[in-house]
């Protein structure tokens, strides 16, 4: 079965096919990214329009590289939320007017959940259950599968701000510009992860909610007291390299923390991570490392695949389908959506 999925959420357009929920027959992904550098992070009405331009041409060659037809489309699948209103309105609309013109089945998914769901793609399925740990931009969640034929179930999530989003607030605070993540990743590998002992937020015991405001007012505090004369020049005292590494250091642990204590809940022994932030090379080796010791397997997305794309929302719609789960063609945007929503 050749699905056709579309991403629109953020600012990203990205069209892809794939062939049977498994093969990735082609990935195509327009990123606005460097329209909104200069305003330190992601302007709803620029993501937008830029969707609007270019979003045929995406379809166009993701088509292309597919080697296939519109006509040769059997099931079209579309992020629907969360995400930006004006942003998801643009993939809806043109799913729904491919699937209206072509008589094809129309499936609505949740982005969140493609994040996880794109460790099902070129390899062999995880087993259930598990926990899933989903760190991006916007969202900081930790869910639990019991087996794939049930929905998702909420375990955590951010009181605050989402992981990604302290990434690039820090990046800011440290003058490494926009996305932070990438940027504090790079950074902190010449710098010193011990030099800063930043907060590792637990909240109440037992909690598996995630707060990181305050570890982003920890390193504007530091670099106000510390830091004369601003990051740029910093060479007698911690460098900005340090705070990096020390700032991103207190994110991983805390992150392991939680998702390893979800493990314990729940009497899982794999856990499966997405989102733009499983990049993070650190989280990846220390996690890798921790749970190695405790008889628990990981499953991490090719970098590639971490940030968005629209493999993982054709790879969703896919199993969704074999769920007997569609939508039809009053499907709306839902910038809201939760985990283990539709
Ligand atoms: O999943 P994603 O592409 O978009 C959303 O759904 O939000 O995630 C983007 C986020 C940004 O906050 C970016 O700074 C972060 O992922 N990110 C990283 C890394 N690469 C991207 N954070 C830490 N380390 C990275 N290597
Ligand atoms: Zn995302």
């Amino acid at each position: 079965m050749l699905v056709l999925g579309i991403e629109t959420s953020c600012d990203e357009t990205a069209c892809a096919l794939v062939e049977d929920g498994e093969s990735i027959l082609s990935n195509v992904i327009s990123s606005s990214l460097p329209l909104h550098r200069r305003f330190g992070g992601v302007v709803p009405e620029i993501a937008c329009r830029a969707h609007v331009e270019c979003i045929n041409y995406i379809l166009d060659k993701a088509l292309r590289q597919g080697r296939a037809d519109l006509k040769d489309i059997d099931l079209v699948a579309v992020t629907s939320g969360p995400g930006l209103v004006g942003s998801l309105l643009v993939g809806i609309s043109v799913a729904k007017a491919i699937a209206y013109t072509l008589r094809l089945p129309l499936i609505g998914v949740n982005h969140l959940e493609a994040h996880l769901e794109v460790n099902f793609l070129e390899r062999p399925r995880p087993k259930t259950p598990f926990v899933g740990l989903v760190v991006s931009g916007g969202h900081t969640s930790l869910v639990y599968r019991a087996s794939t034929e049930e929905d998702y179930e909420l375990l955590g999530r951010t009181h605050d701000d989402a992981c990604g989003e302290a990434f690039d607030k820090v990046a800011k605070i440290l003058g490494l510009g926009y996305p932070g993540g990438p940027a504090i990743d790079r950074k902190a590998k010449g710098g010193d992860l011990e030099r800063i002992a930043f907060p590792r937020v637990f909240l109440q015991k037992g909690s598996l909610d995630f707060s990181f405001s305050g570890i982003k007012t920890a390193v504007l505090y530091y670099v106000r007291d510390h830091l004369k004369g601003g990051p740029a020049r910093s060479a007698s005292q911690a460098s900005v390299a340090d705070i990096a590494a020390s700032f991103q250091e207190a994110v991983v642990d805390t992150l392991i923390g939680k998702v390893l204590l979800a493990c314990r809940k729940m009497r899982a022994s794999l856990i499966v991570v997405g989102g733009g932030v499983t990049a993070n090379s650190r989280l990846r080796d220390k996690l890798f490392e921790r749970t190695k010791s405790e008889g628990i397997g990981v499953r991490y997305p090719k970098p590639a695949l971490c940030t968005d794309n629209a493999c993982m929302v054709a790879c969703l719609g896919y199993r969704q389908f074999r769920r007997g789960i569609v939508s039809d063609l009053s499907l709306e945007a839902n910038p809201n959506l939760q985990f283990g929503a539709r």
